[in-house]
């Protein structure tokens, strides 16, 4: 991840590449690097860090000449950012180079077979077997090898590729992560995201899932992928580049949100394998996990509401006990614990300063610690003994809502991981849960297809004064993000509540028309949730009500019912959450607030 721009035709490649991946700086990315065919050979530069220092050690891209080339913005997921596993990545002879943005999910199988063929590897990235299966297959024929690699990997991919020994193209494919392609008098283009080309055209043609594109210096040409050639029709970006730059969203917290049916995937698709969970990162044996006395679960925010789901799932299905702690109350109590505890802490961007001095507390108190973590190689990641990543991808809007949803999925894997080793489920139960969980992105898909639903809704409540969050169970701790998402960008007061503590004080609160949501999906505790929604509604709140899709007698007590999609009772958070992002985001957006940047808050919180 994170931008690729690609370059052929009578300009100079690199400076061309230069200027496109510093249009795609705003998406966050830790190297950078270019492959430039010289006419004779493919020069490689790379550079750790800001794009400024690739534009240094290439003098603006003049020690790179030529008029073909691919360039990248990496932020990294498998390996730390450094020279070495920045993009393009290439094959032995350095004829092939590939930049990548997504995940290759099999590249662990990949990479086995290559090895055993007599393949090495310089980086710890999965986008490396893509050059050296390309290698592997090469009989000549880029279209052809191509089309036949895209078929043995499994993950999602834009690519952009050269090779040398045809100098006069490039050539792209994608799925499941975006590229577009583009053409005016000085040459054609690839991108992974429009705003690299603005400043060029406007004119672009999409690339279909699996589809590959030939570009040369003065036409393109598409292919599906068996190679077949098929006609595509140019389309022109009619946004301006602020528009582009969130892929034509209003703000990023929305394009995240639509984010979130892939993140899940990429989280979630390498962690099963042949209907097992397979978490390589945590190398813990099952008798490793059988000696685990209690899990710790310590982060901040959201991620800390995460770890109030997981204590449900983890309890409920790996029998384990759970303690769930905000980590800057964690730091300070002195917590009990034993060596034999495991302590995990959750964090998006790996730096926040609480969680961090958590896995300090955690070290000194002889505990191993498992970090959930988005960003590779930040510092909780890197103190932390075992690390999980989420590949949730940057993050920009300062509300998480993707990250969060990646978490989500981490903590179910670690769930039915454990639950399996402690033998707490059967393997026909696991199977079952693995079938949901791989349900998910596409029900999140039709629940992002109701979002007017929500706007409509969210636009009656912008001048609410206070609104409750109810629940019980995972119910209650879907609450407390869904009361955080609105309060945070909105600036509404709003509180979540367990539904049975209502009544020690909250409900004196209640008055006519106060909105209560009531989330109401956990199927044993339906009827008590109920009665403390009759409870507020004599009071007279507003209902609306976040249930199963099997609960429709809902509507003989809520005045207002969004249904999720059937699933587990262990996996309704990750479905819940995604009306009341929505909700968040259309109230703050009905009041005219910059969603992306809310007052008072940051994204990362390195201070105390
Ligand atoms: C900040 C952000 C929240 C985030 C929390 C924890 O408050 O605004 O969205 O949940 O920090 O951040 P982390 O990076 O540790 O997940």
């Amino acid at each position: 991840m994170c931008g690729i721009v690609g370059y052929i035709g009578k300009q100079q490649a690199a400076e061309i590449i230069l200027e496109g991946l510093e249009k795609l700086e705003y998406r966050g990315y830790d190297s950078a690097g270019m492959a430039v065919y010289d006419g004779e050979k493919v020069n490689i530069a790379k550079a750790m860090g800001r794009l400024q220092v690739l534009k240094e050690v290439t003098h603006g891209g003049a020690t790179v000449p030529g008029h073909l080339g691919i360039g990248h913005t990496r932020w990294a997921t498998h390996g730390e950012p450094s020279d070495v596993n920045a993009h393009p990545h290439t094959n032995k002879n350095g004829t092939i180079a590939v930049v990548h943005n997504g995940i290759i999910e099999n590249y662990i199988s990949l990479k086995k077979k290559l090895k055993n063929k007599g393949y090495t590897f310089k980086s710890e990235t999965d986008t490396e077997v893509i050059p050296q299966l390309l290698d592997y297959y090469y009989n000549g024929n880029p279209l052809e090898t191509i089309s036949k690699v895209i078929q043995r990997i499994e993950g999602s991919y834009s690519l952009g590729i050269i090779f040398a020994d045809h100098p006069d193209e490039i050539y792209a494919a994608r799925k499941s992560s975006p590229l577009i392609v583009a053409k005016n008098d000085e040459g054609c283009f690839i991108a992974s995201d429009a705003t690299a080309l603005l400043r060029y055209t406007r004119n672009v043609y999409y690339i279909g899932e699996e589809e590959i594109a030939v570009l040369k210096a003065d036409d393109v040409h598409f292919y599906d992928s068996d190679a077949e050639e098929i006609e595509k029709p140019v389309t022109e970006i009619k946004w301006d580049a602020n528009a582009a730059e969130k892929g034509g969203y209003e703000y990023f917290m929305l394009k995240e949100i639509y984010e979130e049916p892939k993140t899940v995937r990429d989280t979630l698709n390498p962690r099963i394998r042949d209907n097992k969970v397979v978490i390589d990162e945590l190398n813990m044996t099952d008798d490793e996990i059988k000696a685990i006395g209690k899990i710790h679960i310590v982060a901040c925010g959201s991620a800390y509401h995460t770890g109030v789901t997981a204590r449900y799932v983890l309890e409920g299905m790996a029998r384990i006990p759970v303690e769930v702690d905000i980590a800057s109350e964690f730091r300070y109590r002195d917590p009990l614990l034993d060596p034999s505890d495991l302590v995990i802490v959750i964090s998006q961007s790996g730096e926040t300063a609480d969680t961090k001095a958590a896995v300090e507390e955690a070290h000194r108190k002889g505990c191993q610690v498992l970090a959930i973590v988005n960003v590779v190689g930040s510092s909780i990641a890197r103190e932390a003994d075992k690390v999980m990543y989420t590949w949730a991808g940057p993050e920009i809007s300062v509300a998480t809502t993707k990250a969060y949803s990646a978490q989500l999925i981490a903590l179910y894997l670690i769930a039915l991981k454990f639950a399996s080793a402690r033998g707490t489920i059967s393997d026909d139960q696991l199977a079952s849960y693995i079938h949901d969980l791989r349900k998910l992105p596409q029900q999140i898909e039709l629940l992002l297809g109701e979002k007017e639903k929500i706007q409509k809704f969210a636009n009656r409540y912008t001048a609410a004064k206070d609104v409750f969050f109810i629940g019980r169970g995972i119910d209650y701790a879907i609450s407390l993000e869904g009361s955080l998402k609105l309060k945070e960008i909105s600036y509404v007061h709003s509180e979540a509540y367990a539904a049975g503590e209502l009544k020690h004080g909250t409900i004196s609160l209640i008055e006519e028309g106060t909105l209560v949501v009531a989330l109401v999906t956990q199927k044993d505790l339906y009827d008590k949730t109920i009665s403390n929604i009759r409870e507020v509604k004599a009071r007279g709140a507003f209902v609306m009500a976040v249930t199963n899709v099997d609960n429709p007698d809902i509507e003989k007590v809520a005045d207002y019912s969004v249904y999720i999609p059937e699933t587990d009772q262990f996996f309704t958070n990750s479905l819940a959450v995604i009306p009341l992002q929505l909700f968040g985001y259309y109230v703050s957006l009905g009041k005219g607030f910059d969603v992306d940047h809310p007052r008072n808050l940051a994204k990362s919180v390195t201070v105390e």
